[in-house]
């Protein structure tokens, strides 16, 4: 036997050996050659370097690479590139179309930079580190790269106890665990989001988080991988990643010794910064599965009015379409012109409506159906393994076929469908899409043999009594173009795509990667096949959704609400957290769902099922769940077909809960629309964990049942069944209660007893200004015709306090005018100073100043004395309340003397 084989088999014949982790057995991979770095150059900012194999090659899911590439570049101070590459091979990338990679300065390198790379040629590991401290914070030494064609691993040595968040999307704790465990990235239907388990969307990112700093690293890749976090060596943590394709491409960035939010920042460099969503969609969203017919529907909405419970958009989920198919409406149980009705109700009402949109196609030829006609004519359908016929699935109207995104005609096939079916002349006005199933899923594998699929394909439609039209009728008036292929596509054909050597931990029925979605070989038309992009599928249909949307109402921003995302996602959509349950357990995770989300992630337009989507919900559980949701961005309750009916307005304390959060949300949604807007211009995260302000407390680490909503008001919601207390923790500043304004001196745990179902523990931290809306308000356009109000919380250390808002009309991408204020206190001195380009056309009704030691002798708006009367002191509170009912359009100084 050869030597080499000889070490592959003893190799395997350990592999084998192992019961449980059989190809994971650290010590075998730990024993592969790895490489040698030969021919280094060091150009300052950039080093490049050959990999050579540097002995017997270990070939433990195929053979090693002989020879890689490898190329690192200082992108800014705060960014280093490092990417690793097989120059022999055209391997699968990322396509620049899906994320277009960031720029790099041009005077960035190793002298200016905040972290540092270093190498070892022999064998060849890499580390970074803080420049300042030399603390490393990411090392491969004595864990060699291996890289064949279909497995990559990198590992690298941790802290013991590493704090390691993000590697979404997942249901687990916000501060993921680090023993045994394993976050795959394999988009897939995740009906009731288990823990542990690969869900909807993914996001290659990590943040690690340490007293000396936050550091984060990304890796832009979408083949399916497993990400193992490990402490079972002895070493402390281990954090390897075992990736089936593509290449090695990490983004490590630097964050910040005392900033985390920073990081947040560098990370929307890579990806983009979130998009910003229409004023009126943060207003509150009913939605269900099952609502029978439009009557249905209407209902819903008269009785949320008769309810008094702020009503802001109207969902309809598949039910409203003809047999499930997308684009169409059920004739009998919703008529177009009953849709339309409901529509111009609504809208009259300054109320939204938004309907389901599928990706998964009937698949009817000669029915008639126009969409799959078009599309057919269009030749946009994602294709078999053959290249020609149509994938096949199963989806909700039967058999289906799928939109392939990456074809030239996507856009503008699906752009076409959006306009014939949503135009406001003779279609339905949809104000925003909703889209799902975008995994993509489908559920069974067809042609189906277990008896739920099979039932699914005798769905099958009956024939429709009309004469289709002629299929072949070119749509858009010529012939498509010829499909842009890539240069030349990755070449898969010695690879197994159905069944590579190294099996992620695909939780799908069987576990194969085309289990219950589109098969690994179905190929795109730039000649990409789902193997490599299946982890885009989601992305891709968001981008194209949401493009087609824009379309229609040109210059305005849109809400797309999509179920599967891509690292990148959130630049142009929002997304809610699947099909989670009716539990008290989900209705805690979720605080970790939407914190990754809006926190890491860059997707901050996000939310869960309010009150829980599977199961039955019940009068108390739904209560906690409207007022936790009052504070998710995205504010939606949804149930699924066989849940019962759970509208706020079911129950009378779910009704008066739901009715007590959202005045205070709808209080806070020009300060919502501000941290939009802020995390529009650089990132900074909308929803915040605790150590995010306070990096330096240990306590506040693992916590994801309290979080930052907006930069400063702090939710700390009941989190035990039934319950109606919970221990919270206030980190070391002033807490001031929402409504009293009364401080709570932080520092430790607090035991809150006596929280009733109809009430939700909201604080605002010290150092905050912030505009609030004077009350809620039926609509949001109702709402931003209330005057604003001032709250200052001066902080626990100096008694200072800033803010800002941030408004304009609410609906233009581009705004013509905006207004965009600052407020600073100190000592006694309020500065609202800004710039006033969009009339607010309502005033400043007052002010209250927290944490005041004692009434002042007296008060002065621009240097004028304010009225006694309408001055207020509250000793016990420490309020002082100050009337202005100043018009708010110019600046201002009040000053406390
Ligand atoms: C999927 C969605 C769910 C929706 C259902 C029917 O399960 O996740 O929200 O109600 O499909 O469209």
């Amino acid at each position: 036997m050869y030597p080499r084989a000889a070490l592959k088999f003893a190799l395997l014949a350990q592999l084998a050996s192992l019961a449980s982790a059989t190809y994971s057995d650290p010590k075998v991979l730990d024993a592969c050659p790895g490489y040698q770095a030969k021919n280094v150059f060091n150009y300052g900012h950039k080093l490049t370097a050959d990999l050579v194999l540097g002995g017997t090659a270990c070939n433990v899911f195929g053979n090693d690479t002989e020879k890689l590439k490898l190329e690192v570049t200082y992108e800014n101070k705060d960014r280093i590139h490092v990417k690793i590459t097989d120059p022999a091979t055209n391997r699968y990338e990322v396509p620049e179309e899906v994320l277009s990679r960031p720029k790099a300065d041009l005077s960035a390198g190793p002298q200016t930079s905040n972290i540092l790379f270093n190498y070892t040629a022999s064998p060849f590991s890499f580390s970074v580190y803080r420049a300042k401290t030399h603390e490393v914070l990411f090392s491969t030494a004595s864990h060699p790269i291996i890289f064949e064609p279909q497995y990559l691993r990198v590992k690298t040595n941790l802290p013991a106890n590493a704090n390691i968040y993000g590697l979404g999307e997942h249901s687990d704790s916000f501060r993921l665990p680090t023993h045994n465990y394993t976050r795959t990235m394999w988009s897939r239907d995740a009906y009731g989001l288990p823990q542990g388990q690969n869900l909807y969307g993914n996001h290659p990112i990590y943040f690690e988080h340490r007293t000396t700093g936050t550091h984060g690293v990304f890796l832009l890749n979408s083949n399916g991988m497993d990400i193992k976090l490990d402490d079972t060596e002895g070493t402390g943590t281990t954090l390897e990643y075992n990736v089936i394709g593509g290449v090695l491409d990490f983004y490590f960035l630097a964050g910040s010794e005392s900033d985390p939010t920073e990081l947040v920042r560098q990370y929307a460099d890579v990806v983009g910064t979130p998009a910003e969503v229409p004023y009126w969609s943060f207003g509150f969203h009913q939605c269900r599965f099952g609502y029978a017919n439009y009557i249905d529907v209407s209902q819903v909405i008269t009785n949320y009015a008769a309810a008094g419970i702020p009503l802001e958009t109207m969902w309809t989920d598949i039910d409203y379409m003809d047999r499930r198919r997308v684009f169409t409406v059920d004739p009998q149980y919703f008529p177009l012109n009953r849709v339309r009705e409901i529509v111009d109700y609504l809208h009259a009402h300054d109320q939204k409506y938004i309907l389901m949109t599928d990706p998964a196609i009937a698949y009817a030829p000669g029915e008639g159906y126009g969409t799959f006609d078009r599309g057919t004519a269009a030749d946009v359908w994602l294709k078999a393994a053959n290249g020609s016929s149509p994938f096949l699935g199963a989806v909700w109207p039967g058999v289906t076929v799928f939109p392939d995104w990456f074809h030239p005609m996507a856009q503008t096939f699906w752009n076409n469908e959006f306009n014939l079916f949503y135009n406001p002349v003779s279609g339905i006005d949809i104000d925003g899409v909703w889209i799902d199933m975008n995994e993509p899923a489908s559920f069974c594998n067809y042609p189906c043999t277990d008896p739920f699929a099979q039932a699914r394909q005798q769905n099958l439609p009956p024939p429709r009594t009309s004469s289709p039209p002629d299929p072949n009728t070119p749509i858009f008036g010529e012939a498509p173009p010829s499909v842009r292929k890539r240069a030349s596509a990755p070449d898969h054909s010695k690879d197994n795509v159905q069944s590579p050597p190294y099996a992620i931990a695909n939780h799908a029925g069987s576990g194969a990667l085309s289990d219950r979605t589109a098969y690994t070989d179905a190929r795109h038309a730039n000649g990409l096949i789902e193997y490599d992009t299946h982890n885009l599928y989601g992305h891709m249909m968001s981008t194209t959704t949401q493009g087609a949307m824009a379309a229609r109402r040109p210059g305005l921003k849109t809400l797309v609400i999509t179920r599967s995302t891509f690292a990148g996602s959130g630049a142009k959509v929002g997304k809610w957290l699947g099909d989670n349950l009716s539990t008290w357990s989900q209705y805690k995770s979720s605080i970790a769902g939407i914190l990754g989300m809006a926190g890491i992630y860059q997707v901050p337009m996000v939310g869960a099922d309010i009150c829980g989507f599977g199961g039955n919900t019940n009068e108390n559980m739904c209560a906690r769940w409207a007022m936790l949701g009052a504070f998710y961005p995205f504010m939606r309750n949804h149930a699924d077909l066989s849940a019962i009916s759970q509208e706020f307005y079911r129950w009378p304390t779910t009704a008066q809960a739901a009715r007590n959060a959202l005045d205070t949300r709808y209080r806070l949604l020009d300060y919502l629309y501000t941290a939009f807007h802020q995390a529009k211009k650089d990132g900074s995260p909308v929803l915040r964990p605790l150590w995010y302000a306070f990096p330096k407390d240990t306590n506040t680490f693992a916590i994801d049942s309290q979080f930052f909503f907006g930069p400063s008001v702090l939710i700390s919601p009941v989190i035990d069944a039934d319950s109606t207390s919970v221990d919270v923790y206030y980190p070391h500043e002033l807490f001031y209660d929402f409504h009293t304004l009364a401080p709570t001196t932080g520092g430790s745990s607090v035991h809150l007893t006596n929280v009733n179902f109809t009430s939700i523990p909201v604080s605002i931290m010290g150092g905050a200004v912030l505009p609030l809306r004077t009350q809620g308000q039926y609509t949001t356009t109702a709402l931003r015709k209330t005057d604003f109000e001032l709250v200052v919380a001066p902080s626990l250390a100096d008694g200072r306090a800033h803010g800002s808002l941030y408004l304009d009309d609410g609906v233009s991408v581009v705004p013509l005018m905006h207004t965009s204020v600052s407020f600073a206190y100190e000592k006694g001195r309020l500065n609202v100073q800004g710039w006033y380009g969009y009339a607010t056309g309502v005033n400043v009704s007052r002010v209250r100043f927290a944490n005041t030691k004692s009434a002042p002798k007296s008060v002065t708006l621009n240097g004028k004395t304010v009225a006694a009367n309408k001055v207020a002191f509250d000793s016990s509170t420490g309020v002082l309340d100050v009337t202005l009912g100043i018009s708010f359009k110019s600046s201002f100084v009040v000053e406390l003397h």
